[in-house]
Order: C-alpha cells, then structure tokens, then sequence
C-alpha cells in the first residue's frame, strides 16, 4: 500500500489553521499534529521556575535570551514528557493535561519568543519528525511544510487579513472564559507575527511549492474542502 501523504498547514496567528487541520484531519483519519502546542508546552512549563519566566517575558527582544537561558530552555523542551491525546487534541506534560492552559494570551507570548531560539527548534524537532514519520498525518504550525517536513506530500500556506485574523482569535478566547477585546487580540496578534517573520531561525515563510489559501472571506468548510481536493490530486498523480 502506498504511504499515506504527509499534508503540511502553515501560517500567521487566526488564520484558521487549527480549524482546518484538525477537521482535515478527522475527515481522512490522519493523526493531527499541532506543533504550537509542544512550544506553548516549554512556554508552560519555563514557568515553574518564576524567575526564569520573567527573564523571557520582560525580554523586548530575543537576542537577550541566547545563551545560558537559550540552554536551559533547550533542556527543558528535551526533558519534557509531552504526550498527545484525544486525536492530537490534548496535550499533557506527564500526567499534567495542560490543553487549556497553553492557551492563555501571556504564553502566547513568551511561546513565540522561545520559539525564535534555534535550540528550544532543535529540541523539539525529533519529536515532530517522529510523530510523521510513517505518512498520515496533517502538521500545523509554521515551519512544517519548510523544516520539519520539506517532503511533505501537500504543503498549504493558510492566511487571513489581520483584523479577521484578530476577530476570530478573540471569539475563540471568549469561547474558552477568557476575556479578550478585538483591538488588544489584533496588537497581540501583530506582534508575534512580526516577531516569527523576522526570526532567523525557520522564519514563518510561505514554503516553497506550498498552495496558498486565503481565508479572510471562505468559510471554514470550504477552505477544508480546498485542502482535501489538494490531498485527492496529489494521490491521483
Ligand atoms: O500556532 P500557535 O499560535 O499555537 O503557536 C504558538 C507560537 O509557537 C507561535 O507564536 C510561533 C511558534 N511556533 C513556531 O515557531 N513554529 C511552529 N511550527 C509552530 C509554532
């Protein structure tokens, strides 16, 4: 039997992404990885030591994390028991499900920030690689389709106008208890964009040979339909 394609889903904050991979996903009975989550995981988990989570979220810029702090980090993501459940859905540190928690805005940050250190990236890749090794799976994050899989079967760039972006992210938090306003979540949301282009390391870039998708005005479903017809094509040929 031919090995089943490996489908990449890459872009900004909001776009829509987790939506539409998980439902990708669920429709083709492929494993469902979001990277982001092992990111906000370390962000999570830096903060079991106070002073350390200070040290990176009162850092204005990366390069003030290089070094020692980028090494413990580093250590961190490798000593971590992350483990995946629910189809990719939850996410646990041991026996810790920490789903909910990596969601608030302030990990947010602080997961973008650790995100830019090459070697909390190089920690965390193995485990990436490890999950789509054997085919079957739809990866989200933002360097999936150029980093962790640059052979993926089908790579897609998924991408919305900021404000929609934004608009949606606040429903999302407001859904899940947590307060948030259109105009903070799109300041927020400007700001770590900025921040994963400029990085050096796997910069979030639309990968090459990736179909870009907009989904500023198509519905969840039909961007979904858009991705699975991608699939069905590259099986076809
Ligand atoms: O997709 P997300 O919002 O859950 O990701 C959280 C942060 O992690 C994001 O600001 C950038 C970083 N990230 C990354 O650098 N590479 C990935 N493949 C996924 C996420």
């Amino acid at each position: 039997m031919a090995r089943r394609p490996v489908v990449t889903i890459d872009g900004p904050a909001g776009a829509g992404k987790s939506t539409v991979s998980r439902t990708v996903a669920e429709r083709l009975g492929f494993t469902y990885l979001d990277t982001g989550a092992l990111y906000r995981a370390v962000a999570l988990a830096a903060g079991d030591d106070a002073a350390l989570a200070e040290r990176i979220d009162a850092a204005p810029t990366t390069l003030e994390l290089a070094g020692e702090i980028e090494r413990r980090l580093a250590a961190l993501a490798l000593s971590l028991p992350l483990a995946f459940s629910d189809r990719g859905t939850r996410l646990a540190i041991g026996d810790r499900d920490v789903s909910a928690a990596i969601r608030s805005p302030e990990i947010s940050q602080r997961a973008s920030k650790i995100s830019a250190l090459p070697a909390v990236r190089a920690a965390l890749l193995d485990q990436q690689r490890r999950i789509g090794a054997a085919g079957g799976v739809v990866a989200e994050g933002r360097d999936t389709g150029s980093v962790v899989f640059p052979d993926a079967e089908v790579k897609i760039f998924l991408t919305a106008d900021v404000s929609e972006r934004a608009r949606r992210r606040a429903a999302e938090l407001r859904a899940r208890g947590i307060a948030a306003q259109d105009a903070a979540v799109q300041r927020e949301i400007e700001s770590r964009d900025a921040r994963d282009a400029a990085r050096e390391a796997a910069p979030l870039a639309c990968p090459e040979g990736a179909l870009v998708l907009d989904s500023s005005a198509l519905p969840v479903d039909a961007v979904v339909g858009l991705v699975l017809d991608a699939v069905t094509t590259r099986q076809r040929s």
